[in-house]
């Protein structure tokens, strides 16, 4: 019986929250991480993942689905967890299942947890906290006594299922400035190749899914978005992304 902790995490939120609930599980968690290329992976009923994603305009960043497209479950039970950056998960968690089940996985819970935003850092900061940790690992143990019962039934979730809601994406995409040594770190880590190393600071603005992941890993902190039109975002943004949002836990 293998365990896996299947995450897409640009910016680290998502995978600290995968990383804390794997501490309220049972059995060795093997990470599989979708923000780099996978090979194609065939599971077995008895199989255990936890499967991580964060909310991208209430969809499932699309990267991801293409790289969970290629695990196969076999009857492998999935745990879904859609963590969300203070505002709202809409269709997060009803694609991933779709995606799942058509992949042959036994959903047998979810979560729609917290992290700090990843454009807008300023909202959930530092999440998850110690007040998370302690909610996400009571969480776990009940999500570990499903699985102990073998569940397998139907999991019921909130949200569309096949038809979703519609996210063209944001203008925010990262470019390098002069401070860049061309050290092509931001190259090898883009999720969707939308840097090419020979030319790090310029961004192939169709390929970039503003996932943020290259700023936060520039050693010269030569890479950044638009600061005007972020400010005017994140005023925009303020009274849906302010207060302190709740974990959920659906069985
Ligand atoms: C392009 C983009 C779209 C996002 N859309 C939403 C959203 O619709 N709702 C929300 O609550 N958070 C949203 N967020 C915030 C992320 O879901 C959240 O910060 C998550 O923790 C980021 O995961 P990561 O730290 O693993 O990269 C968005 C972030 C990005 C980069
Ligand atoms: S990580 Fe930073 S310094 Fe290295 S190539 Fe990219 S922008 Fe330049
Ligand atoms: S270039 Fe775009 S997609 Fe690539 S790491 Fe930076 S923000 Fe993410």
């Amino acid at each position: 019986m293998g365990h896996y902790n299947i995450n897409f995490s640009p910016t680290g939120g998502t995978r600290r929250v995968a990383d804390i609930l794997v501490e309220g599980l049972q059995g060795e968690y093997q990470q599989i991480d979708l923000c780099h290329e996978t090979d194609n992976i065939d599971l077995n009923e008895g199989d255990v993942c936890l499967v991580s994603v964060p909310s991208y305009g209430g969809r499932v960043p699309a990267v991801a689905i293409e790289r969970l497209k290629r695990i196969t479950g076999n009857g492998a039970k999935a745990v879904l967890n859609c963590v969300y950056g203070n505002r709202a998960w809409e269709d997060t968690l009803t694609e991933l299942q779709d995606t799942l089940e058509g992949q042959g996985f036994v959903c047998v819970a979810a979560l729609a947890t917290v992290a700090e935003h990843s454009i807008f850092r300023q909202f959930a900061a530092g999440r998850p906290d110690d007040e998370d940790k302690a909610e996400l690992i009571e969480m776990a143990a009940k999500i570990q006594d499903r699985l102990n019962i073998g569940f397998n039934g139907k999991l019921e979730l909130e949200g569309s299922h096949g038809t979703y809601k519609v996210f063209g994406g944001t203008p925010l995409k990262p470019t390098g400035n002069d401070n860049c040594s061309g050290c092509g770190l931001c190259a090898r880590e883009c999720p969707v190749g939308a840097i090419d190393a020979a030319d790090p600071k310029n961004t192939i603005l169709e390929k970039c899914i503003s996932c943020m992941r290259c700023i936060g890993i520039c050693p010269k902190g030569a890479r950044n978005v638009d600061l005007n039109l972020w400010g005017m975002m994140a005023e925009k943004m303020a009274p849906v992304l302010g207060g302190r949002k709740e974990n959920h836990l659906f069985i």
